[in-house]
């Protein structure tokens, strides 16, 4: 892209702190360029105590930008300032796509979108039993249990080390949300057609623990949605006991459509060449 198509069309941001590792300028700039759209999205780094000021600038206009990105530390902080949050990110109480139109401040959250599109993409017919199981219960699995949900699955069990955190979940999430100790894991495995992993275990060279995946239905889906490694021990795990499996990457992918959309007007693809981008980056850092 030359540099005038990046500085007549619409701006758009990342945020975060620190924000230099996110790879959502990559993802934005493969779209712009191969949709050939004037614009630009890049990152820009905004300390906690300045947040508050960068969405104000966002709202009278000052900033410049059409809208973003928000990721840790600041997607609580961004729900609460948008003038317009939908009934997604009201729920999830954490907004990671804002967009302004007629100067009204509005905001979603994408990454159940995310995860759902990877899904239908990579496994379709993951979402045919009746019973899930996710794994751990921080901030990450929250738009998971509630994207879970909304595609219809009638129980979802929520299984973590600390049983308060999952607890807080199945009462924000309703009745179909039930909360268990580690201890429970294979029990409320039986029968589950659908397998999350949201916890770092065995990301840090850690061993992971040993899960025997056998007491989910024979045609179950196992995935995580931490995509380093792309494999992740719990992945090669139920991959060599027979299990379907689909790694977390789609789910950066897609949760990144419906903000391109609304700043840059098209609705872009994720293809087979952006995942290679992505892959090649990873393997540089
Ligand atoms: P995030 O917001 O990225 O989900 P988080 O809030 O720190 O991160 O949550 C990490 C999840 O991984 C939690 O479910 C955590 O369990 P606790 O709530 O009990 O802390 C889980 N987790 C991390 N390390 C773990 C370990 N060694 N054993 C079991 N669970 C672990």
């Amino acid at each position: 892209m030359d540099d005038s198509r990046e500085t007549q069309g619409p701006k758009a941001f990342v945020t975060g702190y620190p924000v230099k590792h996110s790879r959502s300028p990559l993802i934005h700039g493969y779209w712009l360029r191969q949709l050939d759209l004037a614009g630009s999205y890049r990152a820009h780094e905004v300390p906690v105590e300045k947040f508050a000021s960068f969405i104000a600038s966002l709202k009278d206009g000052t900033s410049g930008f059409v809208g973003g990105n928000v990721t840790i530390p600041h997607k609580e902080a961004a729900f609460k300032l948008a003038d317009r949050p939908d009934a997604l990110t009201e729920e999830l109480g954490a907004s990671n796509t804002l967009w302004l139109q007629d100067k009204v401040l509005h905001a979603t959250n994408t990454d159940g979108r995310g995860f759902t599109a990877n899904l239908d993409e990579r496994h379709p017919g993951w979402d045919r039993s009746d019973r899930a199981v996710i794994l751990g219960a921080g901030g990450a699995s929250r738009a998971i249990i509630q994207a879970v949900r909304d595609r219809g699955f009638k129980e979802i069990h929520v299984v973590n080390r600390t049983v308060e955190r999952a607890q807080e979940l199945a009462d924000r999430f309703g009745e179909r949300v039930h909360a268990h100790p580690m201890a429970a894991l294979g029990e409320v495995m039986q029968g589950a057609g659908l397998f999350v992993n949201t916890t770092s275990l065995g990301m840090d060279g850690e061993a992971a623990p040993r899960i025997d995946f056998s007491p989910l239905v024979q045609e179950a889906v196992v995935t995580d949605i931490v995509y380093v490694p792309l494999k992740t021990p719990l992945l090669a795990q139920a991959e060599e006991q027979g299990f379907a499996i689909v790694d977390g990457l789609g789910m950066l992918l897609h949760q990144a459509v419906p903000g391109f959309e609304k700043w840059f007007g098209r609705r872009p693809v994720v293809d087979e060449t952006l995942r290679a981008l992505i892959i090649a980056d990873m393997e540089k850092h």
